[in-house]
């Protein structure tokens, strides 16, 4: 069964052929997070123009690079959202014109789900009860995974995601978008992680929800006494390591409450943000003591960050359960920017 996903819901325009829901014949992925730099952050409209002129090029070198020809398409899954309207209409659009052209059947797959689903081509398979942590610039969720498929959203952030708060506080600090990886990077140079105490939000055990808006005021603030001190240059390592050790800490506080609650066997964690060192770091030295079977699902990075191979995958479950449209039916599918569950 080979099924081609598009995905468009935020920067990257990206199409991929993947066999049984398993086996990643091509992924390919346009990024335009060089056009997006100078504004700081993603710009919607600017976003939705660029996927209009990649969407066809992309889908042509997914079919080409996978070795086969349109006819041999089963079916073509699309991210319905949530995520960016402007970028998602683009995709599912294309996409519904392009299942309508080949009179095959059309599957919705929501982008979070999808994220769920990039962990489908690990070897060997997850062991379920599963805990699913999606930790990007626009998301932070946990999920609990009973079986392949089935999803409960445990908890989500109620502000910021984690990628955003990362991106947030070093944009205070001086570093260019995005910034996780610069606050990783200098916080990696003798930073030290108790040098500041950042607050940590919902620490209580009676959520297991996510909060990090408060971080970046913290951090401005101590940003500007420092500056004032004519010590923040120096003490940079330090501002990084802390704000890096809040984020981190909260995470982490909250996947082994969940864990623990759900009797999780296994723990994946996808997103931009699981290419942290920090987070990395403490699941490889903490995972036994919560009581999961192996370490950390971490896919690779081409299939932890936006990608179209996941929403095949998960496209392709909804294949084998029937939950597709056909013909006329796949007019009707439209796109949805707020996360629907
Ligand atoms: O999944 P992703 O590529 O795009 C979406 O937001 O959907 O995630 C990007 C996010 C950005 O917020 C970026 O700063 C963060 O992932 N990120 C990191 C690191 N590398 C990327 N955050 C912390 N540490 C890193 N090493
Ligand atoms: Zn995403």
């Amino acid at each position: 069964m080979l099924v081609l996903a598009i995905e468009s819901s935020c920067d990257e325009t990206a199409a991929a052929v993947v066999r049984d829901g398993r086996e990643i014949l091509s992924s390919i992925i346009a990024s335009q997070i060089e056009l997006h730099r100078p504004f700081g952050g993603v710009f919607p409209e600017l976003a939705a123009r660029e996927h209009l002129d990649k969407i066809d090029p992309v889908v042509k070198e997914a079919i080409a690079a996978a070795g086969i020809e349109k006819k041999d398409l089963d079916a073509v899954a699309v991210t319905q959202g949530p995520g960016l309207i402007g970028s998602l209409l683009v995709g599912v659009s294309y996409a519904k014109a392009f299942a309508f052209g080949l009179g095959i059947p059309f599957i919705g797959v929501n982008h979070i789900e999808g994220h769920v689903y990039s962990v489908a081509f690990e070897n060997p398979p997850v062991e379920y009860p599963a805990l699913a942590l999606i930790v990007s610039g626009g998301h932070t969720n946990l999920f609990f995974v009973p079986e392949e498929g089935k999803y409960k959203v445990v908890s989500r952030t109620r502000d910021d995601a984690a990628g955003e708060a990362f991106d947030k506080t070093a944009k205070v600090l001086g570093f260019p978008y995005p910034g996780g990886r610069w606050i990783d990077e200098t916080a990696a140079q003798g930073g030290n992680p108790a040098a500041f105490d950042f607050p940590r939000a919902l620490p209580q055990k009676a959520t297991l929800d996510f909060s990090f808006s408060g971080l970046k005021t913290a951090v401005a603030l101590k940003a500007e006494e420092l500056r004032k001190a004519g010590t923040l240059e120096a003490r940079l390592p330090d501002l990084c390591a802390s704000t890096q050790e809040a984020i981190v800490d909260a995470l982490y506080a909250k996947i082994s409450l969940a864990v623990r609650e759900n009797r999780c066997q296994a723990l994946a964690i996808v997103g931009g943000v699981a290419a942290n060192s920090r987070l990395r770091d403490r699941l490889a030295n903490g995972w036994k003591a919560l009581g999961l079977v192996r370490p950390p699902i971490l896919p690779e990075m081409t299939y932890c960050t936006d990608n179209a191979a996941m929403i095949a995958g998960a496209g392709a479950f909804r294949f084998r359960q029937g939950h597709f449209l056909r013909l006329p039916d796949t007019l009707t599918l439209n796109a949805f920017a707020s996360p629907e569950f």
